[in-house]
């Protein structure tokens, strides 16, 4: 495995920022990954572990080893009560996974269909899209205690699930490099098809004609109609997540807004779309100076070429003191920020 010093990262990131890393590896197996550990632990550098780079903002160049995780493999494991445990390395391609699973009968992921990045980021944010997350058929994960370099398994509970939460994104942020992730899913075909625009999108259906293929074909094809394509116009998805208000707030804001779109929690809370907040004041299409929010997203951030994560921060920075002013909501980023802090 080769290490090498001063790695360009622009076409790792789909936001295609700028930035480079002072050391970079790309880990294939165990041995890699031992390998990488002990080159960092002798010169004493932080490690940063990197998915698909379809949810960081680099903001600049990051100190220390850059490990990108390639560690591939899948393997599925019939149950007695009609279900199958998979095991998918942390290098797998998400969508590639989740479109393998169908072909295979394996059902569950179909509503997570072309979500970007690879499958070890998956549990980190707790990927979630149309009424499913996850954590949903989330079993269990291995990951390599960085500073110690040993194997560790965390189980569903272990990983503190929430809505794009995980404990890796907070208590346990860059201890651990996730190796694979296992989960439950169904040889019986069960679909989900409450969320709105799905169910919109699938209202010429009778219930029997839905089928998990059919689920995640359609769900393809909205994303591809909302979300522009990274490869074409180089973005993170979501820049903010939906921010979760108390009922008393949400039933405020809907008596003043009629289309207030809201989604109930089971503990009460109200989720609302943070792309409604941000097009309700005015920033859907907008461009200030080399950034803008996309014409048809408005939780989409995009740059013209010559932009840097720190001009791209900025525009987010003004979009969150907007819609703090109007509506008294704190949005949060959704994407973690990296690099800019030089050692
Ligand atoms: N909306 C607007 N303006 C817009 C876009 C949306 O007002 O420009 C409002 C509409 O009322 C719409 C509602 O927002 O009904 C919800 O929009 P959408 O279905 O596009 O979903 P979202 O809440 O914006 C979330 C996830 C997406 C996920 C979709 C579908 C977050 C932060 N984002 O977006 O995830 O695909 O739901 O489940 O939770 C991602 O994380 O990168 C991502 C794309």
């Amino acid at each position: 495995m080769e290490i090498i010093a001063s790695y360009p990262l622009l076409a790792l990131n789909t936001l295609a920022l700028p930035a480079k890393a002072e050391f970079f590896c790309r880990i294939e197996t165990m041995e890699d990954i031992q390998q990488a550990l002990s080159f960092a632990e002798q010169r004493q550098l932080p490690v940063t572990v990197l998915g698909g780079g379809s949810n960081i903002v680099l903001a600049g160049d990051l100190a220390g080893l850059v490990v990108q995780v390639a560690l591939l493999g899948i393997s599925i494991e019939a149950q007695e009560d009609n279900t199958v445990l998979v095991t998918a390395g942390a290098g797998e391609v998400w969508h590639n996974f989740v479109r393998n699973m169908l072909a295979q009968q394996c059902y569950g992921l179909e509503n997570l269909s072309l979500i970007p990045g690879l499958v070890g980021a998956a549990p980190v944010q707790n990927i979630g899209a149309y009424g499913v997350e996850l954590s949903d058929c989330f079993v269990a994960l291995d990951a390599i205690d960085i500073a110690s370099g040993e194997v560790t398994h965390f189980t569903r509970q272990d990983c503190q699930f929430a809505y794009r939460h995980s404990i890796f994104k907070t208590h346990y942020r860059d201890a651990y490099l996730i190796t694979a992730i296992t989960l439950r899913l169904q040889r019986e075909p069960a679909v989900e098809s409450s969320y709105p625009a799905l169910r919109e999108a699938l209202a010429s259906y009778s219930k029997t004609d839905l089928t998990p293929q059919l689920i995640s074909e359609t769900i393809c094809q909205i994303r591809r109609e909302k979300l522009p394509d990274p490869a074409l116009e180089p973005n993170v998805g979501s820049f903010f997540k939906n921010p979760l208000l108390s009922s008393t707030q949400a039933e405020t804001l809907a008596a003043q807004y009629a289309d207030l779109v809201m989604y109930p929690q089971a503990d009460g809370q109200v989720k609302i779309p943070a792309a409604w907040l941000i097009e309700r004041a005015g920033w859907k299409g907008v461009t200030t100076g080399c950034c803008g929010v996309h014409k048809h997203h408005a939780l989409v951030l995009t740059h013209s070429s010559n932009a840097n994560g720190r001009d791209l921060l900025k525009l987010a920075e003004q979009i969150v003191a907007d819609i703090r002013q109007r509506f008294n909501i704190e949005l949060e980023m959704e994407p973690r920020v990296l690099g800019g802090n030089d050692r």
